[in-house]
């Protein structure tokens, strides 16, 4: 514990059971010092986990479904009063494709579907930022976090509309953090995370396997959630106060590594 939190003030969406990153995020925020508001869709709070969370990390929960504007306004203005002032550090964990969901292959996606998967795991970050902006609800210097991961910049085909998705996360993150960081300092980053066995994650087809790949091409093998909340926190503190629109990978190197001698050992290629 390094109290890199002490004082702050943040907004935790997408904690959904024990497994979920947010969850690890907010376990490794209070550790940290800081309190926050936990907030999730209605429906995704009927199973009531996330109130043993908020439980344990002392947090108020705010419900908020992060494709409405009514809901995410309402979600900035409470979390202003519960904390007792303007937000530090907000977390963005929040992902969901239908077309993922009913196994339909990328190239022929439906629209609706894919509309939906837009809204809410691209746009809700826009409007966050854009609620957030217009409130003046974040205090300079503050963190914007969202998970994203590699299908943005490279193609796998079981992460079909996803994969544009990301793209758009990891655009977002940059154009606005462009006018947020001119106007207010306020910084916005987007973590590209390892597979991770959650419910989203277990979501898409052949994840075990692919799960075992990237595992086996990564010199660090894959990060964890609990490592994911790790980096996380160290972007919401103020050790990483310079760093503002990037994507960064959090992937035990899987990103940056062709292939590996285990791989090569598992297709029976043989040193010469
Ligand atoms: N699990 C992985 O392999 C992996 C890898 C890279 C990035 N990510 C990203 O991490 C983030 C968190 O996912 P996770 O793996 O912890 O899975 P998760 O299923 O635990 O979390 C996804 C969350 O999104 C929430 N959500 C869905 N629709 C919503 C809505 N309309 N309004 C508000 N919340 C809504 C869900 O309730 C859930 O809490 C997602 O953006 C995901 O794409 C996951």
């Amino acid at each position: 514990m390094y109290n890199l939190l002490k004082g702050k003030r943040g907004i935790i969406t997408g904690a959904l059971d024990q497994n979920s990153i947010a969850w690890k995020v907010a376990e490794k925020a209070h550790e940290e010092g800081a309190t926050f508001v936990l907030t999730n869709a209605p429906v995704a709070m009927r199973m009531g986990e996330i109130n043993a969370l908020a439980e344990k990390t002392n947090a108020q929960i705010v419900p908020a479904d992060a494709t409405n504007v009514d809901d995410l306004t309402n979600l900035f203005i409470q979390s202003q009063e519960i904390l007792g002032g303007k937000i530090d550090f907000v977390l963005h964990s929040i992902g969901m494709s239908v077309n993922i969901r009913k196994k339909i292959p990328y190239t022929e996606s439906n629209y609706d579907y894919f509309l939906k998967g837009i809204d809410v795991s691209a746009l809700s970050f826009h409007k966050m930022l854009a609620i957030a902006k217009k409130l003046d609800a974040i205090n300079e210097g503050g963190s914007v976090v969202a998970l994203s991961y590699m299908a943005a910049q490279r193609t796998y085909p079981f992460y079909t509309d996803m994969a544009d998705i990301k793209a758009m996360l990891e655009s977002i993150a940059r154009s606005f953090g462009y006018y947020y960081g001119l106007e207010k300092k306020v910084r916005i980053n987007t973590v590209s995370q390892s597979p991770t066995k959650t419910t989203a994650g277990s979501g898409i087809k052949g994840f075990g396997d692919f799960y075992d790949y990237a595992d086996a091409i990564a010199p660090l093998g894959n990060a964890d959630a609990a490592s994911c909340a790790d980096y996380c926190i160290t972007l919401f503190s103020d050790l990483t106060r310079m760093v503002t629109m990037q994507n960064l990978f959090h992937d035990g190197g899987y990103s940056s590594t062709g292939v590996s001698d285990v791989v090569m050992q598992k297709m029976g290629i043989e040193e010469k």
